[in-house]
Protein backbone atom coordinates (compact mmCIF):
# COMPACT_ATOMS: atom_id res chain seq x y z
CA UNK A 1 0.00 0.00 0.00
CA UNK A 2 2.56 2.55 1.31
CA UNK A 3 5.16 1.56 -1.41
CA UNK A 4 2.23 2.51 -4.40
CA UNK A 5 1.41 5.89 -2.71
CA UNK A 6 5.42 6.63 -2.91
CA UNK A 7 5.49 5.49 -6.38
CA UNK A 8 2.82 7.65 -7.16
CA UNK A 9 3.99 10.93 -5.52
CA UNK A 10 7.64 10.03 -7.23
CA UNK A 11 6.05 10.14 -10.51
CA UNK A 12 5.12 13.08 -10.11
CA UNK A 13 7.72 15.38 -10.63
CA UNK A 14 9.55 16.01 -13.78
CA UNK A 15 12.90 16.20 -12.15
CA UNK A 16 14.04 15.25 -8.63
CA UNK A 17 17.44 17.06 -7.45
CA UNK A 18 18.14 14.48 -4.41
CA UNK A 19 21.06 15.72 -1.23
CA UNK A 20 23.29 16.85 -4.53
CA UNK A 21 26.73 17.68 -2.50
CA UNK A 22 29.66 18.85 -4.78
CA UNK A 23 33.06 19.46 -3.20
CA UNK A 24 36.37 20.70 -4.65
CA UNK A 25 39.05 20.20 -2.61
CA UNK A 26 38.80 21.05 0.66
CA UNK A 27 35.36 23.32 0.25
CA UNK A 28 31.48 22.35 0.12
CA UNK A 29 30.24 24.00 -2.98
CA UNK A 30 26.81 22.41 -2.33
CA UNK A 31 25.48 21.61 0.46
CA UNK A 32 22.71 18.62 0.09
CA UNK A 33 20.48 20.89 -1.94
CA UNK A 34 17.52 18.80 -2.76
CA UNK A 35 14.40 19.96 -4.26
CA UNK A 36 11.72 18.98 -6.84
CA UNK A 37 10.03 20.25 -10.29
CA UNK A 38 6.89 19.76 -11.83
CA UNK A 39 6.66 19.54 -15.70
CA UNK A 40 5.93 22.83 -17.25
CA UNK A 41 7.34 25.16 -13.66
CA UNK A 42 9.33 28.16 -14.29
CA UNK A 43 11.69 28.16 -11.46
CA UNK A 44 14.34 30.99 -11.10
CA UNK A 45 17.24 30.35 -8.85
CA UNK A 46 18.90 33.57 -7.55
CA UNK A 47 22.26 34.27 -4.63
CA UNK A 48 25.20 35.96 -3.94
CA UNK A 49 27.96 35.67 -6.61
CA UNK A 50 30.11 32.30 -5.62
CA UNK A 51 27.07 30.47 -3.61
CA UNK A 52 27.29 27.94 -5.90
CA UNK A 53 24.45 28.36 -8.51
CA UNK A 54 26.13 27.68 -11.73
CA UNK A 55 27.71 24.15 -10.45
CA UNK A 56 23.64 23.01 -9.31
CA UNK A 57 22.89 24.08 -13.18
CA UNK A 58 25.87 22.41 -14.71
CA UNK A 59 25.01 19.28 -12.69
CA UNK A 60 21.33 19.34 -13.57
CA UNK A 61 22.73 19.27 -17.03
CA UNK A 62 25.19 16.56 -16.10
CA UNK A 63 27.51 18.62 -17.42
CA UNK A 64 29.10 18.16 -14.14
CA UNK A 65 28.66 14.92 -11.53
CA UNK A 66 27.91 15.69 -8.24
CA UNK A 67 30.58 14.08 -5.11
CA UNK A 68 27.05 12.99 -3.61
CA UNK A 69 23.28 12.83 -4.27
CA UNK A 70 21.57 12.06 -7.56
CA UNK A 71 19.06 13.28 -9.93
CA UNK A 72 16.52 12.06 -11.34
CA UNK A 73 14.46 12.98 -14.19
CA UNK A 74 11.12 11.01 -14.97
CA UNK A 75 12.35 9.05 -12.72
CA UNK A 76 15.59 7.71 -13.56
CA UNK A 77 18.81 8.50 -12.20
CA UNK A 78 20.65 10.74 -14.67
CA UNK A 79 24.01 8.77 -14.08
CA UNK A 80 22.51 6.14 -15.72
CA UNK A 81 21.24 7.60 -18.67
CA UNK A 82 22.94 8.08 -22.29
CA UNK A 83 24.20 10.93 -21.72
CA UNK A 84 23.55 12.22 -25.27
CA UNK A 85 19.65 11.23 -25.05
CA UNK A 86 19.87 13.26 -21.79
CA UNK A 87 20.95 16.74 -23.36
CA UNK A 88 18.53 16.06 -26.22
CA UNK A 89 15.76 16.41 -23.40
CA UNK A 90 17.04 18.78 -20.94
CA UNK A 91 19.23 21.68 -22.95
CA UNK A 92 21.57 23.70 -20.63
CA UNK A 93 22.39 26.84 -22.62
CA UNK A 94 25.05 29.69 -20.27
CA UNK A 95 26.26 33.13 -20.49
CA UNK A 96 28.89 32.84 -23.08
CA UNK A 97 27.85 29.71 -25.13
CA UNK A 98 30.49 28.86 -27.67
CA UNK A 99 29.84 28.39 -31.11
CA UNK A 100 31.99 25.99 -32.91
CA UNK A 101 33.08 25.02 -37.05
CA UNK A 102 33.45 28.15 -39.38
CA UNK A 103 30.10 29.01 -40.23
CA UNK A 104 26.21 29.26 -38.48
CA UNK A 105 25.22 26.73 -40.57
CA UNK A 106 27.68 24.32 -39.20
CA UNK A 107 26.21 24.81 -36.04
CA UNK A 108 23.00 24.43 -36.51
CA UNK A 109 23.63 21.18 -38.49
CA UNK A 110 24.75 19.86 -35.26
CA UNK A 111 21.09 19.10 -33.56
CA UNK A 112 20.27 17.67 -37.30
CA UNK A 113 23.24 15.52 -37.12
CA UNK A 114 23.03 14.15 -33.41
CA UNK A 115 19.16 13.10 -33.69
CA UNK A 116 20.30 11.24 -37.40
CA UNK A 117 17.28 13.74 -39.22
CA UNK A 118 18.24 15.88 -42.82
CA UNK A 119 18.99 19.37 -41.80
CA UNK A 120 15.29 21.21 -42.83
CA UNK A 121 16.96 24.66 -43.66
CA UNK A 122 13.76 26.69 -43.72
CA UNK A 123 13.07 25.72 -40.17
CA UNK A 124 16.56 26.85 -39.24
CA UNK A 125 16.40 29.93 -41.33
CA UNK A 126 12.64 30.86 -39.38
CA UNK A 127 14.69 30.36 -36.30
CA UNK A 128 17.14 32.73 -36.73
CA UNK A 129 14.54 35.31 -38.02
CA UNK A 130 13.13 35.03 -34.33
CA UNK A 131 16.24 35.94 -33.13
CA UNK A 132 16.58 39.20 -35.55
CA UNK A 133 19.22 37.51 -37.54
CA UNK A 134 18.04 37.36 -41.60
CA UNK A 135 18.30 34.69 -43.03
CA UNK A 136 21.77 35.45 -44.97
CA UNK A 137 23.25 34.73 -41.29
CA UNK A 138 22.94 31.05 -42.26
CA UNK A 139 26.10 31.31 -44.14
CA UNK A 140 27.94 33.52 -42.51
CA UNK A 141 31.20 33.06 -40.67
CA UNK A 142 31.67 32.64 -37.03
CA UNK A 143 34.17 34.56 -36.55
CA UNK A 144 32.45 37.88 -38.15
CA UNK A 145 29.79 37.68 -35.98
CA UNK A 146 29.50 40.15 -32.86
CA UNK A 147 29.29 38.86 -29.43
CA UNK A 148 25.61 38.94 -28.99
CA UNK A 149 25.05 37.70 -32.67
CA UNK A 150 27.12 34.41 -31.62
CA UNK A 151 25.08 33.91 -28.01
CA UNK A 152 21.39 34.53 -30.42
CA UNK A 153 23.01 31.62 -32.82
CA UNK A 154 23.63 29.58 -30.02
CA UNK A 155 19.99 30.00 -28.54
CA UNK A 156 18.69 29.09 -31.90
CA UNK A 157 20.99 25.95 -31.62
CA UNK A 158 19.92 24.67 -28.26
CA UNK A 159 15.90 24.93 -29.37
CA UNK A 160 15.70 24.12 -32.76
CA UNK A 161 14.11 20.82 -31.67
CA UNK A 162 12.37 22.08 -28.21
CA UNK A 163 13.80 20.27 -24.64
CA UNK A 164 11.55 19.42 -22.20
CA UNK A 165 13.85 21.04 -19.59
CA UNK A 166 15.65 24.17 -20.61
CA UNK A 167 18.17 25.33 -17.97
CA UNK A 168 19.58 29.03 -18.36
CA UNK A 169 22.53 30.47 -16.75
CA UNK A 170 22.75 34.07 -16.87
CA UNK A 171 22.06 33.99 -20.22
CA UNK A 172 21.54 37.97 -20.62
CA UNK A 173 23.51 39.60 -18.11
CA UNK A 174 26.62 39.75 -20.38
CA UNK A 175 24.60 41.73 -23.33
CA UNK A 176 23.55 44.94 -23.80
CA UNK A 177 20.20 46.16 -23.78
CA UNK A 178 19.39 45.48 -27.42
CA UNK A 179 20.82 41.75 -27.75
CA UNK A 180 19.09 41.25 -24.23
CA UNK A 181 15.86 42.24 -25.13
CA UNK A 182 15.78 40.12 -28.16
CA UNK A 183 16.94 37.07 -26.08
CA UNK A 184 14.54 37.73 -23.53
CA UNK A 185 11.52 38.45 -26.08
CA UNK A 186 12.44 34.76 -27.31
CA UNK A 187 13.02 33.28 -24.28
CA UNK A 188 9.32 34.57 -23.06
CA UNK A 189 7.39 32.85 -25.96
CA UNK A 190 8.98 29.96 -25.12
CA UNK A 191 7.69 30.42 -21.51
CA UNK A 192 4.56 31.03 -22.30
CA UNK A 193 4.72 27.27 -23.51
CA UNK A 194 3.61 25.44 -20.97
CA UNK A 195 5.40 22.29 -22.01
CA UNK A 196 8.54 23.08 -21.47
CA UNK A 197 10.02 23.03 -17.96
CA UNK A 198 12.62 25.99 -17.25
CA UNK A 199 15.14 26.60 -14.76
CA UNK A 200 17.06 30.00 -14.63
CA UNK A 201 20.06 31.61 -12.77
CA UNK A 202 19.18 35.37 -12.72
CA UNK A 203 19.60 38.83 -11.51
CA UNK A 204 17.07 40.11 -13.83
CA UNK A 205 14.14 41.46 -11.26
CA UNK A 206 11.42 41.52 -14.40
CA UNK A 207 12.33 37.54 -14.77
CA UNK A 208 12.48 37.16 -11.07
CA UNK A 209 8.84 38.24 -11.38
CA UNK A 210 7.17 35.73 -13.85
CA UNK A 211 8.78 32.96 -12.01
CA UNK A 212 6.84 30.28 -10.53
CA UNK A 213 9.26 29.54 -7.84
CA UNK A 214 11.98 31.88 -6.15
CA UNK A 215 15.27 29.40 -5.37
CA UNK A 216 17.77 30.98 -3.03
CA UNK A 217 21.40 29.83 -2.58
CA UNK A 218 23.44 30.85 -0.33
CA UNK A 219 27.02 29.51 0.26
CA UNK A 220 25.89 26.32 -1.03
CA UNK A 221 22.75 26.02 0.42
CA UNK A 222 19.02 25.96 -0.52
CA UNK A 223 16.73 28.15 0.88
CA UNK A 224 13.06 28.49 -0.92
CA UNK A 225 11.33 31.48 -0.72
CA UNK A 226 7.99 31.65 -2.17
N1 LIG B 1 35.36 22.51 -10.15
C1 LIG B 1 35.60 23.41 -9.21
N2 LIG B 1 36.75 23.37 -8.49
C2 LIG B 1 36.99 24.28 -7.52
N3 LIG B 1 36.16 25.26 -7.19
C3 LIG B 1 35.03 25.37 -7.88
C4 LIG B 1 34.67 24.46 -8.92
N4 LIG B 1 33.48 24.82 -9.42
C5 LIG B 1 33.09 25.91 -8.72
N5 LIG B 1 34.01 26.24 -7.80
C6 LIG B 1 33.87 27.32 -6.80
O1 LIG B 1 32.62 27.17 -6.20
C7 LIG B 1 32.03 28.41 -5.87
C8 LIG B 1 30.65 28.49 -6.47
O2 LIG B 1 30.76 28.68 -7.87
P1 LIG B 1 29.53 28.88 -8.84
O3 LIG B 1 28.72 27.64 -8.86
O4 LIG B 1 30.08 29.34 -10.14
O5 LIG B 1 28.71 30.04 -8.12
P2 LIG B 1 27.67 31.09 -8.68
O6 LIG B 1 27.22 30.63 -10.03
O7 LIG B 1 26.57 31.11 -7.66
O8 LIG B 1 28.38 32.40 -8.74
C9 LIG B 1 33.01 29.46 -6.33
O9 LIG B 1 33.76 29.86 -5.24
C10 LIG B 1 33.85 28.73 -7.37
O10 LIG B 1 35.13 29.28 -7.46
MG1 LIG C 1 27.31 31.55 -11.90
Amino acid sequence: MNYKKERIIIEEYQLSIEKVTFKADESTILDAVSFQVKKGERVTVTGPSGGGKSTLLKIIGSIQKPTEGRILFKGKNIAETDPLAYRQSVSYFFQNASLFGKTVKDNLIFPFQIRELPFDQKRCEQMLERVKLDRSYINKAVNDLSGGEKQRVALVRNLIFQPDVLLLDEVTSSLDSDNKEIIFDMLAELKANDQITVISVTHDEREISQADRVLRIIDGKLEESV
